[in-house]
Formats: C-alpha cells, sequence, structure tokens
C-alpha cells in the first residue's frame, strides 16, 4: 500500500515535471526555431539596452496593424485619398479591424483589411492585406510630412490598385522572420505562399545578434560569469564583417542567393547576394537605402582605418534629430586643436560645431520612393540624409548639390 502510493506519487511528481518543461519551452518557442528565443528574454540581463531599444525604428518597422500602429486618420475629414478615375478610397474603422474601402460615386467596390503596417512612422507608412495565402500593399500610404494619406509609393494616381503582391524581400529587411513556403507551380517556377500571421516583428536582438538560447541557459546555470558566452562577440569581428552586418538591409534592394534570415553576424554579404555587374556610379545610386554604398565611398571611410557604422550610430538607441551628439562623433577624429577641423572660414567655429551635418550629409529628395498627396498634381520625394560625406554648396533652387570629392588627392 505504501509503496503504491509512492509509485503514484512518484508518477504524479514525473508528470508535472514534464508539464512544467513543456510550459517552459513553449513560453520560448520562436518561429524561427529551436536556437532563438525572441528579444523579451534578453531583458531580464540587458535591461537598460531592451528598455532603450524598444522606441527604436527597428524595432518599430513592422507590426501587427492596431489603432496603436496605424498612423493616419480615420474619422472624416481626412480618411480618404481620391485616385483621378473618381475612385476614393476611404480609411474606415469598423468592429473587425482597420479597413481601405473604395467607393465609385458612392457606391461601394471592395474593402481590404489592413494586416501589418510597415515603417516606423518617421518618413512613410505603408500597409499591407493578406487574401489566399498572399500579402498585398494597400494602396494608400501615410506620408509623416504632410501629416496626411498618399498614394503608395510606385502606384498609379489614376486608380487604386489593390492587387500588388508583397514579397520576401521587403519582409526580410522589414521583419525577422516571415513564414513563406515556395511551391512549384507549372510552367513558372516557384510562387511563394506565406502563413498568416506567422510574422516576428521588427528587427529584434537575435536578427543582428543571431540565435542566443545557448547564450541564454549558459547565464541562466551561471550567473557569476561575467563573460558573454555562446554569442558572436561584435568587437572580435573583421571590419568588413560589421559593416556587411548592416549592409545585409542597407544596401538596397539586389537579386539573394539565399535568404537574408539567414544572415548571423559575421556572415559576408557576399554570400547572400549576386555581385552588381552594372552597378551604378554612387553619383547615380537613390539615396533610399543605399546607406552602405554611399558611405563606403566617402573620404572618411576611405582614408581611416576600421570606421564603420557604428563610428557614429548607437544601433540600440534612437539618436535621430540630435544633431550635436552626430556632430561630437565626427569631432572624434575632425579636431579642432589639429588640422583636420572643418575649413569653412566664413562660419565662426563655435557655429560650426553644432551641427557638421547638414552641410555635409544633407537631406536629400529620393527619386525612388515619391508619394502624391490628396489634390496635388506634383508628388513629394521622401527626403533622405545622404551617407556621402562630402562638400556640398546650396544652388538657386535651395537644394543642395555636391560639389567635390575629395579635391586633386592632398
Ligand atoms: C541570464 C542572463 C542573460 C540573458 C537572458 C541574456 N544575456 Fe547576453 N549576456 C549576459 C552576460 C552576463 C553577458 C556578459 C556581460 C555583458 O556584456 O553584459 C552577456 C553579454 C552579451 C553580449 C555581448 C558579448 C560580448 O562580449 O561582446 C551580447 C551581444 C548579448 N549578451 C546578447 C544577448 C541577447 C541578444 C540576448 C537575448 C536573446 C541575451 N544576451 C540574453 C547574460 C545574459
Ligand atoms: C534586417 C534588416 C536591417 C538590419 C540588419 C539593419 N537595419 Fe537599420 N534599418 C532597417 C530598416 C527597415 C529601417 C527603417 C526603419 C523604419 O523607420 O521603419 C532601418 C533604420 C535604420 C536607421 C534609422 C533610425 C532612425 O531612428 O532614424 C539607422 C540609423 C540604422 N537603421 C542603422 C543600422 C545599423 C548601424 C545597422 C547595423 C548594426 C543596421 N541598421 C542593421 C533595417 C535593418
Ligand atoms: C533591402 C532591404 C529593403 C527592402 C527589400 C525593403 N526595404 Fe523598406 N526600407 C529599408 C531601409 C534600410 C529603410 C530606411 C532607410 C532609408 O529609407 O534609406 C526603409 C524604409 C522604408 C519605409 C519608411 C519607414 C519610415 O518610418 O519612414 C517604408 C514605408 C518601407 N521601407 C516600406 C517597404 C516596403 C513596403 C517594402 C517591400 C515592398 C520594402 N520597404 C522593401 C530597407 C528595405
Ligand atoms: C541593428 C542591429 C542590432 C540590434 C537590433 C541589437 N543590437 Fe546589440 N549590438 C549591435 C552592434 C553592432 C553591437 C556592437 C557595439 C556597437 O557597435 O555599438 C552590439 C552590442 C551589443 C552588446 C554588447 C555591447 C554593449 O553595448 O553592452 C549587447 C549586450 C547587446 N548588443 C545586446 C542587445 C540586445 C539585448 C538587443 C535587443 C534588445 C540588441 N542588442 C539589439 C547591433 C544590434
Ligand atoms: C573615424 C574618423 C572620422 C570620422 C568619425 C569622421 N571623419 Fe570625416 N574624414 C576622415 C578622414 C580620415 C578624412 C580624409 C582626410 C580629410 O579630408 O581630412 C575625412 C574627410 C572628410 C571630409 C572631406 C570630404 C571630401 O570629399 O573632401 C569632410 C567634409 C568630412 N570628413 C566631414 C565629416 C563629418 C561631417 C563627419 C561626421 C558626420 C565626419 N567627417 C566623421 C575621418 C573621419
Ligand atoms: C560619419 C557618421 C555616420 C556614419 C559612419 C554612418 N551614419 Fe548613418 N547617419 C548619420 C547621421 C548624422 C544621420 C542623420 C541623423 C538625423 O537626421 O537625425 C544618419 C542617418 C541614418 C539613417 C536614416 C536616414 C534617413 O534620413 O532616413 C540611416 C538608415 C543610417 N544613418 C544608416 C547608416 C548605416 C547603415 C551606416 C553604415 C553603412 C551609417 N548610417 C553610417 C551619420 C552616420
Ligand atoms: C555652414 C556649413 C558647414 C558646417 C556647419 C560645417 N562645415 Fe565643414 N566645410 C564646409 C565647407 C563649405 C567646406 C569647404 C571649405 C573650403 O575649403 O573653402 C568645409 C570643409 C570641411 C572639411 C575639409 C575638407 C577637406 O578639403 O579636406 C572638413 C574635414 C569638414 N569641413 C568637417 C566639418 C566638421 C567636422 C564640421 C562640424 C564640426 C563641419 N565641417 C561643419 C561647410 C560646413
Amino acid at each position: 500500500m505504501n509503496k503504491r502510493l509512492l509509485s503514484v506519487l512518484l508518477v504524479m511528481v514525473a508528470v508535472v515535471t514534464v508539464l512544467c518543461r513543456c510550459n517552459g519551452s513553449s513560453e520560448g518557442k520562436d518561429l524561427r526555431g529551436e536556437g532563438f528565443v525572441g528579444s523579451a528574454t534578453c531583458a531580464t540581463c540587458h535591461k537598460a539596452i531592451y528598455d532603450s531599444y524598444l522606441s527604436t525604428a527597428h524595432n518599430n518597422t513592422s507590426r501587427a496593424a492596431s489603432d496603436s500602429s496605424v498612423l493616419g486618420r480615420f474619422s472624416s475629414p481626412g480618411n480618404n485619398f481620391g485616385f483621378l478615375n473618381g475612385v476614393n478610397v476611404v480609411m474606415e474603422k469598423r468592429d473587425s479591424g482597420l479597413f481601405q474601402v473604395a467607393y465609385l460615386n458612392g457606391q461601394f467596390q471592395e474593402a481590404h483589411r489592413f494586416e501589418i503596417a510597415i515603417g516606423s512612422g518617421r518618413k512613410a507608412q505603408t500597409h499591407v492585406y493578406f487574401k489566399g495565402d498572399q500579402y498585398y500593399q494597400l494602396p494608400v500610404s501615410y506620408l509623416v510630412s504632410a501629416h496626411d494619406w498618399a498614394n503608395s509609393p510606385g502606384f498609379p494616381a489614376s486608380h487604386p490598385r489593390f492587387d500588388r503582391i508583397v514579397n520576401t524581400a521587403c519582409f526580410g529587411c522589414h521583419t525577422s522572420k516571415t513564414v513563406v513556403r515556395n511551391i512549384q507551380e507549372k510552367g513558372t517556377g516557384f510562387t511563394e505562399h506565406f502563413e498568416k500571421g506567422q510574422v516576428i516583428y521588427g528587427i529584434d536582438c537575435e536578427r543582428c545578434h543571431g540565435p542566443a538560447a545557448d547564450h541564454v541557459s549558459f547565464h541562466k546555470e551561471n550567473p557569476g560569469q561575467k563573460q558573454g558566452r555562446f554569442i558572436t562577440r561584435i568587437d572580435t569581428l573583421k571590419n568588413q564583417q560589421k559593416l556587411d552586418m548592416c549592409a545585409v538591409c542597407h544596401s538596397g534592394l539586389k537579386p539573394a542567393i539565399q535568404s537574408i534570415f539567414n544572415f548571423k553576424p559575421g556572415s559576408l554579404l557576399k554570400d547572400y547576394y549576386y555581385p552588381d555587374f552594372n552597378r551604378p556610379k554612387v553619383s547615380e545610386l537613390d539615396i533610399h537605402g543605399t546607406q552602405y554604398q554611399l558611405f563606403s565611398a566617402s573620404q572618411c571611410f576611405v582614408q581611416s582605418k576600421d570606421m564603420n557604422c557604428s563610428s557614429c550610430h548607437n544601433p540600440h538607441a534612437t539618436e535621430r534629430t540630435d544633431l550635436k551628439v552626430f556632430s561630437q562623433r565626427c569631432m572624434n577624429c575632425h579636431k579642432e586643436a589639429d588640422h583636420t577641423f572643418c575649413t569653412n572660414s566664413t562660419v565662426p567655429a563655435a557655429t560650426l560645431k553644432q551641427n557638421c551635418i547638414d552641410c555635409h550629409m544633407p537631406s536629400l529628395p529620393s527619386r525612388s520612393i515619391t508619394l502624391l498627396t490628396n489634390g496635388q498634381t506634383k508628388p513629394t520625394p521622401d527626403s533622405i540624409r545622404t551617407h556621402l560625406i562630402g562638400i556640398y554648396k546650396p544652388d538657386v533652387k535651395g537644394v543642395v548639390e555636391l560639389v567635390t570629392g575629395r579635391t586633386n588627392g592632398k
């Protein structure tokens, strides 16, 4: 009897233990597989970094569409965009979510539900809906500078298009994982089929740092260990590897060799994209998304050793618009005390020091990202900070123009 009770108890203990394990592991379940744990887990030991990271554009670059993530008005006036063919697309909030609804002369045409918001809302935000097993871009986007809805970049102004498929490339740069199957169709090669809701939003810690499950379990079991283990130490990487960690998303859209979701710190760009044989000249590159090419063509980079994106950017913090902080980083190398400082003699040094950026890295209009707001006939270009650091002069139209690359080989 006692023996029996004991064995029953033992079985119960075993069952409870197994259940606990299950809960434990299902808590940490990550779409990317066993090796990954998700950003929230990092917060327990890296709280300051995690808290600061939450507000970054990387974290917020994609989100499930909701009242709080989708920018722009959903009540009249200002909740519509009129196309030239008379179709009016109205942003409507319904019980089942947020919708873009097309009307012609007041007659309902079609309605599609906002599924994902892409863009943290620095400049613009665009949205996708889900149908069948595909994502489609909605025809109306939000333009922050105009505080208004606009036609999505690259979409016609004549009529709303609801049939533009969004492929994995888009999610490769704007999410941390989106589950897709490639299915071979008769005659047409492979097409992508998505699983609804199977998305890890934002660019998370492990998107940049790689899978961290072993790191986490080691440090949980060894709380006294002060050296990070089972995680790539960024400071041991070669400079090109450090640059490639950012360039994988910041060098524009090119034909991919393999999914960039596989990229880990230490991976090389050349293993992910085919070489660009008709590489455009730097002066012909659009500034959208090409920070890597522009920066690496700059004399600051060419003539220094080991300069990379972290020379100016803290990957865990939002520092934009703080041009004084960025100018301080310029002055880590361009010091007033030696001959490396600004040679512009028309402006006092004290003023120069406030803002190196607007003169040497001006915001320029993008050619590829332009949006048309209500009633406009000429689209508004998105303006983006150029990373071709150089000497620019304002021309008559108030548009800045690159004057020199480095002049005659000093
Ligand atoms: C149980 C505690 C713990 C958790 C959870 C944890 N870490 Fe760490 N991590 C540490 C310790 C301790 C160090 C070494 C001290 C330091 O650099 O802060 C470290 C260091 C690091 C380093 C720096 C390595 C180096 O030496 O350059 C990175 C990167 C890192 N962790 C990333 C992560 C990420 C990403 C997550 C979440 C997926 C995470 N950590 C979760 C404890 C933890
Ligand atoms: C997985 C793709 C991806 C990787 C890797 C990546 N970025 Fe980004 N980055 C983006 C996207 C997308 C945005 C635009 C976010 C938005 O506003 O929606 C962005 C925005 C930024 C911004 C603008 C932030 C702001 O607040 O204005 C900076 C700066 C930046 N990235 C630097 C870096 C650096 C430095 C690295 C490497 C350490 C890096 N990124 C790696 C995709 C990536
Ligand atoms: C090769 C990587 C890459 C791909 C592919 C890509 N983007 Fe981006 N996107 C970026 C980066 C980097 C930025 C921010 C820097 C910039 O604009 O120069 C950005 C900026 C944006 C912004 C502005 C965000 C803001 O807060 O201002 C939107 C909206 C956007 N992308 C939507 C899309 C959509 C929709 C797709 C797919 C149809 C797409 N992107 C494909 C890398 C990419
Ligand atoms: C956009 C890419 C990117 C993202 C996202 C990112 N990191 Fe980092 N992280 C870096 C880079 C690059 C470094 C190297 C230090 C540097 O260049 O400033 C670094 C350094 C670190 C370090 C060691 C140095 C230090 O600052 O203590 C830790 C720890 C760390 N990251 C944890 C995290 C955690 C936790 C998250 C998510 C909350 C995260 N990182 C998100 C790119 C990223
Ligand atoms: C890691 C050191 C370093 C940092 C940081 C740095 N530079 Fe440079 N920069 C250099 C070097 C080296 C050169 C080439 C020698 C020279 O012209 O002084 C250079 C050249 C320049 C030039 C001349 C460009 C040309 O084409 O003739 C300008 C302008 C400039 N830097 C501005 C800046 C600004 C603005 C920043 C901050 C946003 C900055 N630099 C940050 C190292 C740096
Ligand atoms: C010499 C300093 C410096 C270096 C190096 C640098 N950046 Fe920047 N970056 C800046 C400054 C300054 C801004 C403008 C911040 C603002 O406008 O508030 C900026 C802005 C950005 C933006 C937002 C641009 C926009 O207008 O939307 C992105 C994205 C970005 N950087 C990515 C990168 C990447 C990726 C690298 C490495 C390939 C890099 N940066 C290297 C100084 C630098
Ligand atoms: C009002 C615009 C303006 C501001 C602000 C400014 N610069 Fe300049 N900078 C110029 C111009 C114009 C030149 C070319 C001057 C000449 O040679 O006649 C120049 C020249 C330079 C050069 C020398 C390039 C060479 O020929 O080697 C460097 C380096 C530089 N600036 C860095 C900086 C840094 C760092 C800051 C911030 C501390 C800064 N500048 C602030 C306009 C500016």
